[in-house]
């Protein structure tokens, strides 16, 4: 197997964390990015810290395995159960990712901010923290999505059954005048022109993904600067079937993507 040295590892619970690997290979354009999709065990949504939190360590040891050098968690639900956890592990830069309600607070007319994500991103006790630090005076209504996500896997970006879940979880959100809705979930962002189109022009959309790509990028150029010569390459990998990930893959990375499976032992 080809071992590429110096490379940036990205993973996710499937195909979402493809969003923020579009921001990095903006950011990053000559960089070599291994992207690894557990879609074996999505949806992380559902499934207690502990699962998340051993799934998201056998990933970033694959990825360092691989030669990657710094680690992008693409996914939401895994930096709350597992960021912490794979920092003290593992001695390089590890870059998370968190519902971004700081510049949603920042930026609310109506003094009232939704929340779309993941019940385990929202249960979470990083997700209770960031509210604390955050929130202040605004009032942030949140909304767990079951069964979104698994749209997103199947390719599902646009059908009426997609369109109904939106509907059925940003309506409570309108309802108490949210002004801006945030893209908790690594996976929703793909669904961004749906969801615009269900809840019109004048709600603004937010997501993390740039922000993740920027703070990878000061972190690449401070501590691992010899990086910045680099070839830009990209390799895919999925815990799932290679065939069906290549598919999804292709329709967002847009091009044809070819995915490997996993080695058994990462599986
Ligand atoms: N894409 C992920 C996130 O940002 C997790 C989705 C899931 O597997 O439930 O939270």
């Amino acid at each position: 197997m080809t071992i590429s040295s110096g490379a940036i590892g990205v993973f996710d619970s499937g195909v979402g964390g493809l969003s923020v690997l579009h921001h990095i290979r903006q950011a990053l354009p000559n960089q070599c990015l291994i992207y690894v999709a557990d879609s074996a065990h999505v949806p992380y949504g559902g499934k207690s810290p502990d699962y998340i939190g051993q799934r998201s360590h056998t990933l970033t040891r694959f990825l360092i395995e691989r030669g990657a050098d710094a680690i992008v968690i693409a996914c939401n639900t895994a930096t709350a159960a597992a960021a912490t956890g794979l920092r003290s592990q593992f001695g390089i830069p590890i870059v998370g990712m968190e519902p971004a309600v700081k510049p949603a607070v920042a930026a609310t007319q109506s003094g009232v901010v939704g929340v779309l994500a993941t019940i385990g991103t929202l249960e979470s006790a990083r997700f209770a923290a960031l509210l604390d630090k955050y929130a202040g005076e605004i009032e942030i209504v949140t909304q767990g999505c079951p069964g979104l996500v698994e749209q997103v896997e199947r390719g599902e970006l646009s059908g009426a059954r997609t369109r109904e879940l939106i509907e059925r979880y940003t309506a409570p959100l309108l309802a108490r005048g949210a002004d801006i809705l945030i893209l908790g979930c690594t996976h929703y962002p793909f669904l961004a022109p749906l969801i615009r189109e269900v809840v019109g022009a004048n709600i603004t959309l937010v997501d993390t993904g740039a922000a993740v790509a920027h703070q990878l990028q000061r972190r690449i150029h401070s501590e691992l600067p010899h990086r910045l010569q680099g070839e830009a390459s990209a390799q895919f990998f999925t815990s799932g079937d290679a065939e069906q990930a290549a598919r999804i893959m292709s329709l967002l990375w847009s091009g044809n993507v070819a995915v490997r499976q996993l080695p058994q032992a990462f599986l």
